[in-house]
């Protein structure tokens, strides 16, 4: 069966006035945070008890916000993984009606990059932004973990596979599909991905190393791009992206 895009009603014809950004790590937000002069606001936006961290403001005539995992109530981790981002997505969306959905943060890469690939779900499509801002694009897989067995690499290249990451999960999956990309296609909420790669994911190195080795520096280097975004994204339509 054709998997199916990601927004298939005709995008909106107004300027987009609010971005929300789901970001897995506070190590990826805090400079996003920082750069953007975003402030915590503790409005109850979030049912109690749940650990879920946002941060709003205006940035180029843009509201927005960015929404966070925040730390896991029993171990103090961030809450890495697609049920955390699927919930803290839905919630989100309902609450701050965003116009665009922008999900950031790292990923591992694959060796042999391709620079496009063919997705199953298909993210909302941005060219003149891709073009403007010189980004790469590719297929965007999803596992619940940092590692892999050696199946989900067969899986992931026999999906040309680009990147891997643990929350947005664009492959079309019916029932395991519970993470950003299901959630805003479900709410018909555009969405993009931007992602910073970490590590390789078919290399002999170990993944967690690299991971925690790059991730300042990708966690950077992803503020910078989705500054930029942002900053092109200011007083257009989605069909001007
Ligand atoms: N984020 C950064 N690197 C990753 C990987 N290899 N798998 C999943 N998520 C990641």
């Amino acid at each position: 069966m054709a998997p199916p895009a990601l927004k298939e009603s005709p995008l909106p014809d107004t300027p987009i006035s609010t971005v929300l950004l789901v970001i897995a790590l506070h190590a990826e937000a805090a400079p996003l945070v920082a750069d953007l002069r975003l402030t915590q606001d503790s409005q109850a936006v979030f049912p109690e008890g749940v650990p879920w961290v946002k941060y709003s403001g205006t940035y180029e005539g843009l509201n927005v916000h960015i929404v966070t995992p925040g730390k896991d109530g029993i171990h103090g981790c961030d809450p890495v993984g697609t049920v955390p981002a699927s919930l803290l997505t839905f919630n989100s969306i309902q609450v701050l009606k965003p116009d665009l959905i922008i999900n950031c943060g790292t990923a591992g890469g694959f060796q042999g990059y391709r620079e496009y690939g063919v997705g199953a779900l298909e993210a909302t499509p941005v060219p003149k932004l891709i073009s403007a801002l010189q980004l790469k694009t590719g297929v965007l897989t999803t596992g619940d973990s940092l590692d892999h067995v050696p199946e989900d690499v067969v899986i992931m290249k026999a999906n040309d596979a680009t990147v891997k990451d643990m929350e947005v999960c664009p492959l079309y999956m019916p029932f395991g599909g519970a993470a950003i990309a299901y959630v805003a296609h479900l709410l018909s909420v555009p969405l993009i991905m931007l992602k910073g790669v970490t590590d390789i994911v078919d290399s002999p190195a170990a993944t967690d190393e690299e991971f925690l080795a790059n991730l300042s520096l990708t966690a950077h280097a992803i503020q910078r791009t989705v500054s930029k975004a942002l900053q092109f994204i200011s007083g257009k339509k989605l069909s001007d992206l």
